[in-house]
């Protein structure tokens, strides 16, 4: 799919469910492969979630690093971005030799059953978006769902929780100074690693957490 044809449908999805997709354009190539850098230091076959896919902009720098072996499941929660996804995995060149190996999950993340199944999750979600129980909520299914050890990757575009706040009203600016304390709660306890990616539309930290498994089982395993 050419890179004007992908950006178009993506705007059209940020104009009609601005709520969900939360960017007017796709991750670039250098957050998506800054995204998807632990991969590269994978020895075994791993398995991966990505979160949020949309019109596959990280979901192909991923199936480019996976290694014989691995896995992905992607969940998107957009009918739209799941066509497109679906067909894109079916016909689009990086894909041709792991498409067996990717499963899109029409659905939110939140609903995704099992738990301790996840090497690596590689979200997209627009959390700045959401409601403060939303992300909460979203958060509990990532340490759910993650294996112990398992590496948390997502992205947030530099100054944005920040520079929002001076436009909007009380209590927009009350529920994005909450969302922050999540947020930064997170990053203190389990992040491991940061990129900060100059070179994407807006600017994005690319965060990498190692999250505890909320699971009895992986957790004291
Ligand atoms: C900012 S876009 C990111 C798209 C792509 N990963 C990228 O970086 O270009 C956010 C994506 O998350 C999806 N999304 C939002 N809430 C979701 C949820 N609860 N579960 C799964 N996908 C969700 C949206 O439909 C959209 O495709």
């Amino acid at each position: 799919m050419s890179i004007w044809v992908e950006a178009a449908t993506f705007l059209r999805e940020f104009r009609k469910t601005f709520h969900t997709t939360g960017a007017i354009l796709p991750s670039g190539r250098f957050l998506a492969r800054a995204l998807a850098h632990g991969l590269h230091r994978q020895h075994a076959p791993c398995r991966i979630l990505e979160v949020g896919p949309g019109s596959g902009a990280v979901t192909e720098v991923i199936a480019r690093y996976m290694r014989p072996g691995d896995h992905l499941d992607a969940v998107e929660i957009n009918p739209r971005f799941v066509s497109l996804l679906q067909h894109r995995v079916a016909r689009d060149r990086p894909f041709r030799k792991v498409c067996d190996r990717i499963r899109i999950i029409a659905s939110p993340v939140q609903q995704v059953a099992g738990e301790g199944l996840y090497d690596y999750i590689i979200s997209g979600l627009p959390m700045v978006n959401f409601s403060v129980s939303l992300v909460e909520e979203i958060f509990a299914a990532f340490h759910r769902l993650i294996k112990a050890g398992g590496i948390l990757s997502y992205f947030e575009y530099i100054g944005l929780r920040l520079l929002k706040r001076p436009f909007v009203g009380k209590q927009e600016r009350q529920r994005l100074a909450e969302i922050s304390l999540v947020l930064e709660d997170k990053i203190r306890r389990h992040q491991v690693r940061v990129d900060r990616v100059l070179v994407n539309v807006p600017p994005a930290y690319a965060r990498h957490l190692r999250l505890k498994p909320s699971h009895a089982a992986a957790a004291t395993g």
